[in-house]
């Protein structure tokens, strides 16, 4: 099998690439922008990388998408700072440069890949998320973080709508909340604009605090990235067709916290390091509203918890890494891989 991914050197991408060459004798086709998370992946024979961006090369795209099985249209901006900072650009990058690709796999008849996401569901009041079931839920156009929700939102109901039709073989996957090493960048977290995880790994290592937006009593499900990539790897077989025109959750309803107990969790795992457990002084954890952290086109979402009895009952999956063992391995990673870089 050959696959396109696009946005490879990213969080998903280049985990998922590692995983494929280890595991299969598939080849993956690859663009991102960079390639700093790839590391000796790009000699792999069956990896073949070029650097490029998906709103200018756009003939190479078109030529892989031909060239391929299967196309994972992986980019997209997707940090919550981002939405309120800059919703046009999410607007282009997330909904019109990803249309684009969907139109190409219609033309040319190719299975698409598509990441959905856990903000579609928005504000549902369900204590499970469920894909077919559970109403999609955002906030006032004032508050614009909901625009990432609604771009994917009309994406997957696109790509639903062409392969309903007839037009195009999909399948949906919702990632909830999934944190492993090489998360989102430290430089990007300097500038205080990661996801929660990355960002409080920052804090603890600068020694800066740790800000709970509106008090952190918000809560998610961090799903470690193996097991994510384990659920993915087998939508990519699609045993028996069990995966076409499906949405799928994949998500660890077992490692629900909120956002205040990951910062505890996290500063104890961080503290108990063998290199910084004689630091002396720790980052505090303090409270900050939400006006000031990210400005007034934030809103929130305080409970975010997937149904997974699609994915196990059509992927025979279940998670399977805990919350502490997750959070562990993704912060001494950034330890190790950052030796020195920060502070
Ligand atoms: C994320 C992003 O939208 C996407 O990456 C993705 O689609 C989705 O969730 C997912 O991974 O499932 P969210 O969970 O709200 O959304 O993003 P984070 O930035 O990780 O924030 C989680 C929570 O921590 C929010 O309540 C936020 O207010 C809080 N937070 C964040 C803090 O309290 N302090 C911080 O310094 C940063």
């Amino acid at each position: 099998m050959k696959i396109l991914i696009l946005g490879v050197n990213g969080f998903i991408g280049h985990h998922l690439t590692n995983r494929i060459l280890a595991d299969t004798d598939w080849s993956v086709y690859g663009m991102d922008l960079a390639d700093d998370r790839l590391g000796k992946t790009l000699n792999n024979p069956r990896f073949h990388f070029i650097e490029g961006d998906i709103a200018i090369n756009r003939e190479w795209i078109e030529y892989h998408v031909k060239k391929c099985d299967v196309v994972m249209p992986l980019v997209a901006i997707a940090t919550p700072k981002l939405y309120v900072e800059d919703p046009i650009s999410v607007y282009n990058l997330d909904f019109e440069m990803n249309l684009n690709i969907v139109r190409h796999c219609v033309k040319y008849h190719k299975r698409v890949l598509f990441p959905s996401t856990s903000e579609v569901y928005g504000a549902c009041a369900d204590p499970e998320f469920k894909e077919d079931e559970s109403f999609l839920v955002v906030g006032p156009i004032q508050k614009e973080r909901w625009i990432y929700s609604c771009c994917k939102q009309l994406l997957d109901r696109v790509i639903y709508a062409y392969g309903t039709r007839g037009h195009l073989d999909f399948t949906l996957f919702r990632p909830f909340n999934w944190v492993g090493p090489r998360l989102d960048s430290l430089d990007v977290a300097k500038e205080g604009s990661s996801r929660v995880v990355t960002q409080f790994i920052a804090e603890l290592l600068m020694g800066r605090p740790i800000n709970l937006v509106d008090g952190g009593l918000q809560k998610r499900c961090f799903t470690y990235v193996d097991d994510g990539i384990s659920a993915l790897m087998k939508i990519l077989e699609n045993k028996d067709d069990a995966c076409k025109h499906q949405i799928i959750n994949i998500g660890n309803p077992y490692n629900e916290a909120s956002v205040k107990e990951l910062a505890t969790l996290l500063k104890k795992i961080f503290m108990e390091h063998p290199e910084h457990k004689k630091d002396g002084a720790y980052s505090e954890i303090r409270e900050v509203p939400s006006e000031s952290y990210y400005g007034k086109g934030y809103q929130d979402i305080y409970t975010r918890k997937p149904s997974i009895e699609k994915a196990r009952k059509l992927l025979g999956w279940e998670p399977k890494v805990g919350l502490e063992d997750s959070l562990r391995m993704t912060l001494y990673s950034f330890l190790e891989e950052n030796k020195g870089a920060i502070c």
